[in-house]
């Protein structure tokens, strides 16, 4: 960890997606660092066994069960959070849905269980928790894109939409909610351990090697260290930066040149 104890004391945040994988992986992060914690995910049951990791940890929990897709659940996930902890400082939109599918294959209902979940489900959580922020003239957004939103991705035609909306969300709203004191940055993992991307995306020790490959560091990246550039981003430490889609993927978006 690379911040000080304490670089979140008092600050409430809010990570969608927090019950398991990068999601936990990052409220543990921010727990550690003084945070007050709102957790939420569609399944009760990945709630539960998140609180009960974090709560000895000695950090303040709420679960909240969430549906992005709605915005009616994302309004009342707010509002939970206000009336247990007056606010919500950080907002990390953690949630995302993905499958591997030829595109040919795709169908309507596959396409859309996506798009609303990683890219509308964005933006109802960046809308109910930005007016709220901008009521107060302060917070941070971090967004979690992948790098497929700028090269494509075979297979994951929705899940690459849906991040490359995003990233423009990223961008339009660091410039437009500037003047109200909000920063709005993202980070971009590249092929980091996590299980439920393994199940999904490289179901076999072949995938997992192929992708292994294109690394330049040889090596897939750790939840941890993007927890700690998500964490840095929410800081004071970022506060100049803003708009920015910080990439962590051991160099894999540069190639591997000739000669490898
Ligand atoms: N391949 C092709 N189509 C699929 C699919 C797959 N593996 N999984 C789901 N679909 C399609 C379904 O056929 C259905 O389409 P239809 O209406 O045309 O039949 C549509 O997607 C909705 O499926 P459903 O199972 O009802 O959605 P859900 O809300 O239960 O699940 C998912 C949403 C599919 C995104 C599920 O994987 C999920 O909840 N993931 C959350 C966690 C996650 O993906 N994390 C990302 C880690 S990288």
């Amino acid at each position: 960890m690379m911040l000080p104890r304490g670089t979140f004391r008092d600050k409430t945040v809010l990570v969608t997606g927090g019950g398991t994988g990068l999601g936990l992986e990052t409220a543990k992060r921010f727990g550690s660092l003084g945070a007050r914690l709102v957790i939420a995910s569609r399944k009760a049951a990945h709630l539960e066994s998140a609180a009960a990791e974090l709560r000895p940890l000695g950090v303040e929990v709420l679960p909240v069960v969430v549906d992005v897709r709605r915005p009616a659940s994302v309004s009342s996930m707010l509002q939970r959070a206000v009336d247990r902890f007056g606010g919500v400082d950080v907002l990390v939109n953690n949630a995302a849905g993905n499958f591997l599918c030829p595109t040919e294959d795709l169908s309507p209902g596959g396409w859309k269980v996506v798009i609303d979940i990683a890219l509308n489900g964005v933006f109802y959580c960046t809308r109910e928790v930005g007016r709220h922020m901008i009521e107060r003239r302060r917070g941070h957004i971090v967004n979690v894109v992948a790098a497929y939103a700028w090269t494509g991705g075979p297979g994951t035609a929705h899940s690459a939409a849906a991040k490359a909306g995003v990233v423009a969300l990223t961008r339009t709203l660091a410039v437009e909610w500037a003047p109200y004191g909000l920063r709005v940055n993202a980070v971009c993992p590249g092929v980091f351990q996590s299980e439920g991307a393994r199940e999904r995306l490289w179901p076999t020790a072949e995938a997992e090697e192929a992708l292994r490959r294109h690394v330049p560091l040889g090596r897939f990246g750790d939840a941890g260290e993007i927890a700690d550039a998500i964490t840095y981003l929410a800081s004071p430490f970022a506060d100049y930066v803003n708009g920015e889609v910080l990439v962590l993927d051991g160099g894999a978006h540069l190639g591997r040149g000739l000669g490898h």
